[in-house]
């Protein structure tokens, strides 16, 4: 009745939620944000464009682009003593332990002033959120390799901006090529949103309890940090150097077929996609043009296009629908910008931010919003009465 949509996935499950952000059609391998086809904004949007329509449901013209990105652009950076938090870290802590610990913290820097039930309350903490996810990543990798931090230049636009708070160093001026900001705003793009995905479900579901945003957040971040979802770009790298050799990808996919080997093709998969991924494809493209363009010769991606071939065409995975996922290629294109490994899920964190933040707020919106609590069948012992322990 709104020229809007609804619809049951049907994939195996009744909506319990609606949703008017992203939509997939994971037979057809169709992916759209608010109706937009995610090939058409990756070819034509930018990131901080596509932050944009996810939080308001329309893409913006130049005045309202303008003043998001000019509100986003200043509040960039973190509370001075939010540095000292890191301290208290060991410099190989995991980027994601820091990471969700430090956005957590955002809700003692800025919550006790926040009033979820406000509209402009829930907008200035999707604008924190969006401008500090970067500066906090760049702060995590920077702890890790006990380099100091850089403050966000405010003359440069996002995606440069987190590169040189992420690789600039004290004694010389940054030098990067362009492919390196162009290829990971495309990648911010494709990771923005992905309709009830783990991770997006647990900031909705803490979200319901009206908690607050960052604290909603950090529980994505955690969500997203597991192998099986976003932790599955660090797990296929990893994969990749285990297989080593494109010689040894037929023995890696005979083991991922064997149930009594709990070896499993990271990067393959999808619980929605019984197609290919949209984003895998374009993100396969993405992968040859970034190698070619700066000149690296990857033996990795040798072995991940051997792997490829090898899944396509042998009917265990053929039979299951397994194809290439988003976080197939998305570790070989991180690496290849210099990106360390650990950082890959990282990453995926920044640009899920908006889509994440995106559906608090929609929860929020939504008229009779209540408490998730999701049921369960019960399968345990039936009654039964106690017995004293010198009984038992
Ligand atoms: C993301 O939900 C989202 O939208 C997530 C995400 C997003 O943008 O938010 O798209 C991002 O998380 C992508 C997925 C990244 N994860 C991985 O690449 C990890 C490897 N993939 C698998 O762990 C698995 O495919 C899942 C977790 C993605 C899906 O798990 P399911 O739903 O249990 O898989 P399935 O039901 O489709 O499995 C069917 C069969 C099973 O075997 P049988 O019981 O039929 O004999 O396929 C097998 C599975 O054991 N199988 C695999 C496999 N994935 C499934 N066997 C070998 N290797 C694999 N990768």
């Amino acid at each position: 009745d709104t020229g809007h949509f609804t619809y049951d996935p049907g994939y195996g499950s009744t909506a319990s939620t609606k949703s008017a952000i992203t939509y997939i059609d994971g037979d057809q391998g169709v992916l759209m944000y608010r109706g937009y086809p995610i090939e058409q904004l990756a070819e034509k949007s930018s990131f901080l464009e596509v932050a944009y329509l996810l939080l308001h449901g329309e893409l913006p013209n130049q005045t309202q682009f303008a003043s998001f990105e000019n509100d986003i652009t200043h509040h960039t950076m973190m509370h001075e003593s939010h540095k000292n938090f890191f301290q208290g870290f060991h410099h190989d802590a995991h980027p994601m332990a820091m990471l969700a610990a430090s956005v957590a913290s955002l809700s003692a820097f800025y919550h006790d002033d926040l009033d979820v039930d406000n509209p402009e309350d829930r907008q200035l903490a999707a604008i924190r959120l969006l401008a500090k996810m970067p500066t906090i990543s760049a702060a995590c990798y920077r702890y890790s390799i006990g380099w100091p931090f850089r403050y966000p230049r405010n003359n440069l636009e996002y995606v440069n901006r987190f590169l040189h708070m992420m690789f600039e160093v004290p004694s010389e001026p940054l030098e990067l090529s362009p492919v390196f900001a162009k290829a990971l705003d495309l990648l911010f793009i494709l990771h923005a949103d992905h309709e009830q995905n783990a991770s997006t479900s647990t900031v909705r579901l803490v979200g319901s309890t009206g908690a607050n945003p960052y604290a909603s957040i950090a529980a994505g971040i955690t969500a997203l940090w597991g192998p099986a979802h976003g932790g599955a770009n660090e797990a296929v790298l990893k994969m990749l150097e285990e297989i080593g050799s494109p010689d040894k990808v037929e023995t890696a996919v005979k083991r991922a077929k064997d149930k009594n080997d709990n070896f499993r093709l990271m990067g393959f998969g999808h619980r929605v996609y019984k197609n290919f991924d949209p984003r895998a494809k374009i993100i396969r493209e993405m992968c040859h043009k970034v190698l070619a363009e700066l000149g690296v010769n990857d033996p990795l991606l040798d072995v991940a296009m051997k792997l490829e071939e090898a899944a396509l065409k042998d009917d265990y995975f053929v039979e299951r629908k397994l194809y290439p996922n988003v976080d197939f290629y998305s570790g070989i294109i991180y690496k290849a910008l210099g990106i360390p490994t650990e950082m890959f899920t990282v990453m995926f964190a920044i640009a899920r931010t908006a889509g994440w933040i995106a559906h608090w707020i929609e929860q929020h919106e939504t008229p009779g919003s209540r408490i998730g609590r999701p049921r369960q069948l019960y399968v345990g012992a039936t009654n039964r009465d106690y017995v004293a322990m010198d009984k038992r």
